[in-house]
């Protein structure tokens, strides 16, 4: 049985623990003070425990794995607070906050051994995220399966060897669904320039989208081949991709993941 911590449980932590909750052979805890009550009444029945406060060295020393879900502008302060505990022999040190190094969990924690970094995305909340991860050396076969294991539960899982594919990761799939939504609110918006009603407009725009992106997996072909199928001389599709490709979509895009690189790199600094 592995005994896993929960340090905040917002928007993506309580993705992840929905997710998790049922699992027979993980046990789960969570300290997210401020929403304690309404937390308590959410998960009401499942089978998960609840702290108000950080907890104390005693109850520190049962858990296998802890996971930090804050966010990056409080991730110092929390952290610190586990500055002194000594830990269970080859626990985990996990999170998820932007940008914050595996080298900053072991600065703030005294005894922190093994560290992994983990980058979901939104996704998640409907089993079909992507999670990318990193973890320091020393990290054990055992417990990447238990992250692993974890994640897995939320969508892909992508391990890498390197630091910084962790915070170029963040500016594609962690960030990535908010472009996505930009880009359908784009599309309805267009839509509704042409002629169509808001309803009609999100369906049309969703299901081209959701088949698009299904199609392509489907038939594992590249997104230009594909285009180009669609694009026959002289018809409508190549028209409207002429308009496009002015714009240079795929420059928009490179400047989009460099700046929210940027972002993540920035957020890891202080
Ligand atoms: N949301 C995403 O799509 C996404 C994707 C990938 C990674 N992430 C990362 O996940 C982290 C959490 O993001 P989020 O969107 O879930 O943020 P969030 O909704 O604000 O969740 C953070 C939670 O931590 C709580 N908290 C505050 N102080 C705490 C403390 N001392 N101890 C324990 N919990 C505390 C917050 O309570 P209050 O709200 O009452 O302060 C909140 O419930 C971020 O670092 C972000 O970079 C998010």
């Amino acid at each position: 049985m592995s005994k896993v911590l929960l340090v905040g449980c917002g928007h993506m932590g309580s993705a992840l623990l929905s997710a998790w909750i049922d699992l027979k052979s993980y046990t789960f805890t969570v300290v997210d003070p401020f929403n304690y009550d309404e937390l308590k009444k959410k998960y009401n029945k499942k089978k998960v425990k609840f702290l108000n406060k950080t907890p104390n060295q005693i109850q520190i020393n049962r858990f296998d794995i802890i996971i930090f879900a804050v966010k990056p502008q409080i991730a110092k302060k929390v952290v610190s607070e586990y500055h002194n505990f000594k830990f269970k022999k080859n626990s985990v040190i996990g999170s998820i906050i932007a940008g914050k190094k595996i080298s900053f969990f072991k600065n703030n924690i005294n005894n922190s051994s093994q560290i992994v970094r983990i980058m979901p995305n939104m996704p998640a909340l409907i089993n079909e995220g992507v999670s990318c991860l990193v973890s320091n050396k020393n990290f054990t076969r055992k417990n990447k399966k238990r992250i692993d294991d974890l994640f897995v539960l939320v969508g892909k899982t992508i391990w890498f060897q390197n630091e910084t594919q962790i915070d170029k990761a963040t500016a594609i799939s962690g960030s990535g669904p908010g472009y996505v939504f930009t880009i359908i609110d784009a599309f309805e918006k267009a839509s509704q320039q042409i002629g169509f009603s808001k309803k009609i407009s999100r369906e049309m725009v969703l299901s081209t989208i959701l088949g698009s992106a299904k199609l392509m997996e489907k038939i594992k072909k590249n997104p230009n081949d594909l285009a180009n199928l669609i694009a026959v001389r002289g018809g409508t599709t190549e028209a409207g991709i002429k308009v496009l490709k002015k714009s240079n979509p795929s420059k928009i895009m490179y400047n989009t993941f460099l700046a929210a690189f940027k972002k993540a790199s920035k957020l890891g600094k202080n």
